[in-house]
Parts: structure tokens; C-alpha cells; sequence
């Protein structure tokens, strides 16, 4: 439960919203702030106003006045300078650490981490134990997420605790780890400031949970690729080799999940040379004996990653860059790095004799959040397993349309293509076959029936087609088209 300092700083800041902020900055300085610049933001925030110096402070990293500050905090503003927040210099107050508006369709949530670097074109390198506020990553793994009711939750590798927020909305208890103790002492103030009881521990990847196990774990790990030499960054890299710290959690989550229980990782995997990506990843996956869906997003050619990486460090305009970046370039050779891969890997314990591994690239744009599909896929590979697929009577899902394309005034198209807009909108091209079990799957006949129908009409074998068309069944229940 809170300490004092913190229900003060609680009440203090109640209203310091990400609406709240919006609404102050306005469109403009808000997509500024998006960009790093501070500018338009220091305009709308002029007003002297509580929410004005709190955003000055800690979105903007504004130097404010003593008294402004002392306003804004209240009775909290011991408080804030107690729990490192803000520090005074004279009748100057600077933030030491970020204190962030975030949310979602539901909940007003604040992170405590450590402050954005890189505004105002400002390269500042960053430190070993930095610890990470929200970044692209962590809203992609939020929208990843399945969201049952869930008994135990993991978020391995918390950072500031915005996977473990999310997580506390759908689970039961949530245990949240670092290996960073600063991560930990910032996650456990992210806790208390929004009134939650995360059980936030410090350790090595599955370490501080051993014999434990959760119906739910979400992962954003340290996973970037670099040389082993020098400081690592620990929000991004760890010292195990390569990819190897993604190949420990799908290891190691098995033991860790309850029957029925789902572990999701945002990931990148390394391609080798001479070695097919998806085979590396499967041989991963395999001995866990756990149903996976992988999905690569994204292939990054070497260059692109390291110029990434090293801007990511504050890196690009600092002394030896150009040496930096052609050290990462020899390295990946002598290691055999052709290529990285980024994605998403869900993996669930249905406890299947034979598991239903799918493992795909699919770089097109999702709907999000795609966690609804993610949770879907589970009744979908149950389907599956379970067999019979022609017996079953199966509903065309709500979010299919078609596209027919075809030369003009033709009485049939040349082209029918049907497509899911929710999810990972997959697409397939339909023949007249295909197009009329769905448009006929309504959940009153089997879909051995329609196709025996289709037969008839067609003046086709119907055996035949049962025979070629089953396999085509599995993959529209596969994708979510047939429900
Ligand atoms: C990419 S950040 C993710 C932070 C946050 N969960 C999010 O989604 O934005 C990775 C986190 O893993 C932590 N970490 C690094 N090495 C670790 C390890 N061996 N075991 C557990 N956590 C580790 C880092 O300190 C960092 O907080």
C-alpha cells in the first residue's frame, strides 16, 4: 500500500492527466512533443498554472520556478523531493525523473521512469541502468496482449510497470521483475502512485519466480543484437549471446504457466546465414511441447538495425561513430548475421500431444489491438485439433468482406478475394468453390453439407470435393474466417 509521500503526490497530481496534458498543449505542440520538440509545448504552458508547471517539469524538462513548483506540489512538494523526483537549485526546480500521464479506454495511469532523452535535438548517451518510460514497443506488446480474466499475471522485465498496469486491469495478482533495481524501485512508485499492489522483485529472467506459475505472461525483453563489448544498455541488451535471452523465456515458459496459460513476447530473432529464420524459431519452440504462433513483422537489413540501435544510444553524433557503426557491421559477419527479424511470439500451454505451431511473416498492417485475435487463435487451434472440420456447422465471422475484380460487364468476376478487417486482417483469394461455403456458412448446415450442395449445383463429384476442399476448410478456420 502507499506510503504518505506517495498518497500526498497522489492527490497532488490528480487531474495530471493525458487528456489533462493534450488539452493544455493543444494538436500542435502535443505532435511536437511526439516529435522531441519543446517549443510549441513551452508556449501553451506559459500560464504559471499547476498543470502548466507539471508539464514543464516533467514532459518538457523545463527548469520552473521555486514558488511555481511549490504551488503545483502542495503539501506533496516534500514529497516530490523526497522520492527523487524534483530537486531545487536555488529558485530553479528541474525533474530528475519522469512522472507520465498514460492510459487507456478505461484507466488514468501515471509511470514513473526516467526522462525522455534527445529533446530539442539534444544527443545525451544514456546510462547502463536506465530505465524506459513508454516507447512503441511497449504500446505494441499492450495491443499484443490476450485480456481474459486471468488468475496470475507475469510481466517479466517491467521497466517503469506499464505491461504490469495493463496486466493488474484482467488478473487477479500480478508479480512483476527487473533485473535493473533501479527498474524495480521505479515500478514499485509506479504501484503505489496508482493505488495498485504489484508484487515488483528483482532478479534474472524467470529467477525471481522459480516454482511458480501465472495463466498469463507478457514480455518486452532486452533484445537488441550489438557486440558484447562496452556498457550495456540494460533496457535493451543483456549478456547473453545473440538472441539468446529470447530463446531462454519460450525455454523457459513452459514451466512457468499454468495448464491453458499464455506467455506473449514482443522478440527480434537473429537470421543466419544459410539457416531459414522460421526453422531456428521453431527449434526453439518444439521442445516446449506449447501450441505458438509467430509472426515476423519485420526483416531489418544489418545497416538499418545498427544506424537504429546506435541513434537509439544517444550515439549517432558522438566521437567514433563511424568506427562504432563499422565495428557492428564486422561483428555481425564473424557472427553469421545475415539479417534481424522483429515480431511477436504467443505461445499457450493446451497440452496437446501433437502442438499446433504456426510460425509466419505477415507484414501488413493489423487492426489493433490485435490481443482479440491472439485470444481467438486459441478456440481456432482447438478446432482444429479436435478434427471433423466437414461435420461442424461453422458461422462465417462477422468481419469478412469480399473485393471481386473482373473485366467490365463480365456476368462472373475474374477475381474473388475475401479479407478479415479485424485482427491481422488476412486475405484469401476465393474460388467459386470457397466463396460459396462461406457465404453459405450461416451455422445451420455442416460444412460437409454445403459442399455437397455446391456439388450438385456445379455438377461436380461430391466426394472429390469433400477431399480437396477440407484442407481449405482448416486454413479459413486457421484465419479466423469461419468461426
Ligand atoms: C525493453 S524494456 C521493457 C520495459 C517495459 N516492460 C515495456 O514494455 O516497455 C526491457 C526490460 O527488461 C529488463 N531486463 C534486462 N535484462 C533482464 C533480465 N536478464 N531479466 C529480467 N529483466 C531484464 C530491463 O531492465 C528493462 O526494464
Amino acid at each position: 500500500m502507499a506510503s504518505q509521500p506517495v498518497r500526498l503526490l497522489r492527490e497532488a497530481i490528480d487531474g495530471f492527466t493525458v487528456d489533462a496534458v493534450h488539452g493544455v498543449l493543444g494538436d500542435d505542440a502535443w505532435r511536437a512533443l511526439a516529435r522531441s520538440e519543446t517549443v510549441p509545448g513551452l508556449r501553451a504552458t506559459a500560464d504559471g498554472s499547476a498543470l502548466s508547471t507539471l508539464i514543464r517539469l516533467f514532459q518538457l524538462q523545463a527548469p520552473v520556478p521555486l514558488a511555481a513548483a511549490e504551488r503545483a506540489f502542495g503539501a506533496a512538494w516534500p514529497a516530490a523531493q523526497e522520492l527523487g523526483l524534483v530537486e531545487a537549485d536555488g529558485d530553479e526546480v528541474r525533474a530528475l525523473l519522469d512522472v507520465r500521464p498514460y492510459g487507456d479506454e478505461s484507466h488514468d495511469w501515471w509511470v514513473v521512469c526516467d526522462l525522455t532523452p534527445g529533446l530539442d535535438g539534444r544527443e545525451n548517451p544514456r546510462d547502463p541502468l536506465y530505465v524506459l518510460g513508454i516507447s512503441e514497443a511497449s504500446s505494441s506488446l499492450a495491443q499484443l496482449t490476450v485480456r481474459p480474466p486471468v488468475g496470475r499475471a507475469l510481466d517479466l522485465g517491467t521497466g517503469c510497470g506499464v505491461q504490469a498496469l495493463h496486466l493488474a486491469g484482467h488478473a487477479g495478482e500480478v508479480v512483476a521483475t527487473d533485473l535493473n533495481p533501479r527498474a524495480v524501485r521505479l515500478a514499485r512508485l509506479t504501484s503505489e502512485l496508482n493505488g495498485l499492489d504489484l508484487d515488483v522483485r528483482e532478479g534474472s529472467l524467470f529467477e525471481p519466480v522459480a516454482g511458480e506459475r501465472f495463466d498469463l505472461i507478457a514480455t518486452n525483453p532486452p533484445f537488441v543484437v550489438s557486440p558484447p563489448e562496452g556498457d550495456r544498455l540494460v533496457y535493451r541488451e543483456t549478456r547473453f549471446d545473440g538472441d539468446d535471452v529470447v530463446r531462454r523465456i519460450v525455454g523457459g515458459a513452459s514451466d512457468h504457466l499454468h495448464d491453458g496459460g499464455w506467455c506473449q513476447l514482443l522478440a527480434a530473432w537473429i537470421h543466419r546465414d544459410g539457416v531459414p529464420w522460421d526453422e531456428r524459431l521453431a527449434s526453439w519452440i518444439e521442445p516446449t511441447g506449447l501450441d505458438a504462433w509467430v509472426v515476423q513483422r519485420e526483416r531489418v537489413d544489418l545497416p538499418e538495425y545498427a544506424e537504429m540501435w546506435l541513434a537509439d544510444a544517444g550515439l549517432r553524433h558522438a566521437p567514433g561513430h563511424v568506427e562504432r557503426y563499422d565495428r557492428w557491421l564486422s561483428w555481425f559477419a564473424e557472427q553469421g548475421i545475415e539479417a534481424m527479424g522483429f515480431g511477436w511470439i504467443t505461445l499457450r500451454k493446451a497440452g496437446r500431444d501433437v502442438p499446433q505451431v504456426r510460425i509466419e511473416e505477415y507484414t501488413a498492417p493489423v487492426a489493433q489491438p490485435v490481443g482479440a485475435d491472439f485470444l481467438a487463435w486459441a478456440d481456432r487451434t482447438d478446432a482444429l485439433a479436435a478434427g471433423d472440420l466437414l461435420d461442424r456447422c461453422w458461422r462465417l465471422a462477422p468481419d469478412v468482406v469480399q473485393e471481386t475484380v473482373g473485366p467490365v460487364g463480365a456476368e462472373d468476376p475474374a477475381v474473388i478475394r475475401v479479407q478479415r478487417t479485424g485482427g491481422l486482417r488476412p486475405a484469401h483469394q476465393a474460388d467459386t468453390i470457397e466463396a460459396g461455403l462461406l457465404s453459405a456458412s450461416d451455422g445451420d448446415l455442416t460444412a460437409g453439407q454445403i459442399l455437397d450442395a455446391l456439388a450438385h449445383l456445379l455438377d461436380r463429384d461430391a466426394a472429390g470435393l469433400r477431399e480437396t476442399y477440407t484442407p481449405v476448410v482448416a486454413d479459413l478456420v486457421a484465419d479466423g474466417f469461419l468461426v
